[in-house]
């Protein structure tokens, strides 16, 4: 099969141009002004946008917290209408197993076959015996070359203290294993939680005033000491504060090779969506928790300037009926409330609207932060950028589209959204998956299984930028 998109502006990380696009097979084959070919299939994009197929290095599709199971990959047609056409999900080390053959077992049951965007895997180091930090390197071979560790979440098992850190920053390097951390002190949140708890103050609110920015920026910095003493890049996930970002820029600045991502909901949602009444602050109950404007104004300063060079979902779909009352009742409090909200679908529909609508992030900003520098953090070669040779993953976007976000049109298969009732324009009209059409006039028309493993190649881009 060949395809033909004429007459669209194509946005790519650096700049914007008027071309066509012809795509065959799997593969983009040109792109160019007034393309001479003929195809199977044309597309007249005139007015519209040809952005790359979104990669969204931070999902979670088999994340548990006490007990509780998130939505899986039979819910990533999500991410398609989305705009988002690769999906990197962490996978837990399970107890008593190594690292790969956790990952190598959670995709036989719950990913091939299942999942309807290509994808890929991060390891999560949760028992770092030293049999298990001689696994790392191989880490590289199996396409898995990334690995999250857990700094918060004391007394859970995925739970990672700093030597376990050391280790993995150590062994990764030579073999170009990314290492990862959610960066927040465990034990201070600990203490908080129980004397929030003693005193009564239950309500899902206290999560935030259980998780204040110094905690997250303790462990971001010493996190990125661990490093300079490894020698090794790092990669924090989910920024959410003004403070872990100063010290991230500040590492950075002294030539330590420190990355870091924000996510959609912390641009744009609130702490004080965490007192909404009748326990709906639950729905916003995440980790690092949900900071102030001043913050929001520091984070979208940030992506544009480049201090961070990715946008993430975070996606982590627990029902609010069920799973998020865990923390209503008797002898219940805010820290029962499973961790995490979902935000597959509309991470460009939010960037695009208040990013780029709102002059935050001009396109070609919002391209490399929502697919481009995603892929090359996770060494996905062919994927994140409109240029021959790559996968032919393309987003048609619809500039004039007019919405609003509402969980009725939402496929994440989960009972709210916390963007609810947000304005949106324009959408992602028609998508491309390998050449193959997987969303028309917005709708999802794809096959589940239709997704392939990605294998990611070992020293990304943490490795090579400086
Ligand atoms: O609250 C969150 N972010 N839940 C998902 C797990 C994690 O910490 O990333
Ligand atoms: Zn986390
Ligand atoms: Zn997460």
């Amino acid at each position: 099969m060949s395809l033909l998109i004429k007459n669209g502006t194509v946005v790519t990380s650096e700049d914007e141009v008027k071309a066509d696009v012809y795509v065959e097979g799997e593969t983009i084959k040109a792109i160019g002004e007034n393309l001479d070919v003929k195809a199977d299939e044309v597309i007249d994009a005139k007015g519209k946008f040809i952005l790359p197929g979104g990669v969204d290095q931070h999902v979670h599709f088999s994340f548990t917290y006490k007990g509780s199971k998130v939505r899986g990959f039979e819910t990533s047609n999500a991410a398609l209408v989305g705009g988002t056409t690769t999906l990197i999900e962490f996978v837990n080390q399970e107890p008593g197993k190594g690292l790969i053959e956790s990952i190598d077992s959670y995709r036989k049951t719950d990913v091939d076959g299942i999942a309807m965007t290509d994808y890929c895997f991060h390891s999560v180091m949760t028992d770092p015996r030293d049999e298990v930090i001689m696994e790392i390197p191989k880490l590289a071979e199996a396409g898995y070359p990334t690995m999250k560790l857990f700094m918060a979440y004391k007394g859970m098992f995925f739970h990672a203290d700093d030597d376990a850190i050391l280790k993995a920053l150590l062994k990764g390097k030579d073999a170009g294993i990314t290492i990862m951390v959610h960066a927040e002190n465990a034990d201070m949140i600990d203490v908080l939680i129980k004397d929030l708890v003693k005193e009564g103050k239950t309500e899902p609110y206290y999560h935030a005033v259980s998780r204040p920015p110094v905690v997250e920026a303790e462990a971001t910095r010493r996190a990125i000491y661990l490093a300079e003493l490894a020698d090794a890049p790092l990669y924090v996930v989910h920024v959410s504060c003004k403070e872990a970002l100063e010290e991230i820029k500040e590492a950075f600045n002294c030539g330590q090779r420190i990355y870091g991502e924000t996510c959609t909901h912390y641009l744009v949602l609130d702490k004080e969506d965490l007192a909404k009444p009748d326990f709906e602050g639950a729905k916003y109950v995440c980790s690092p928790a949900l900071r102030t404007k001043e913050h929001r104004e520091a984070l979208w300063e940030a992506v544009e300037k480049k201090w961070l060079n990715a946008i993430s979902s975070d996606h982590c779909g627990f029902d609010f009926k069920e799973q998020k009352h865990m923390g209503r009742g008797e002898g219940k409090s805010f820290a029962d409330i499973p961790n995490g909200a979902p935000g597959l679908q509309n991470r460009l529909n939010v960037l695009w609207t208040y990013g780029v609508l709102e002059g935050k992030l001009t396109r070609s900003r919002l391209v490399d932060l929502f697919a481009t520098t995603p892929a090359k953090i996770n060494g996905l070669s062919n994927k994140g950028r409109l240029q021959v040779g790559f996968d032919a993953d393309i987003v048609i976007f619809d500039p004039d589209f007019e919405g609003v976000i509402s969980v009725d049109r939402n496929l994440e298969q989960v009972d709210y959204t916390p963007y609810e009732g947000f304005r949106q324009k324009g959408r992602a009209e028609t998508v491309f998956l390998r050449g193959n059409k997987v969303v028309d006039k917005g709708e999802y028309i794809g096959k589940k299984g239709e997704g392939r493993f990605v294998p990611g190649k070992p020293f990304g881009s943490c490795y090579q930028e400086q």
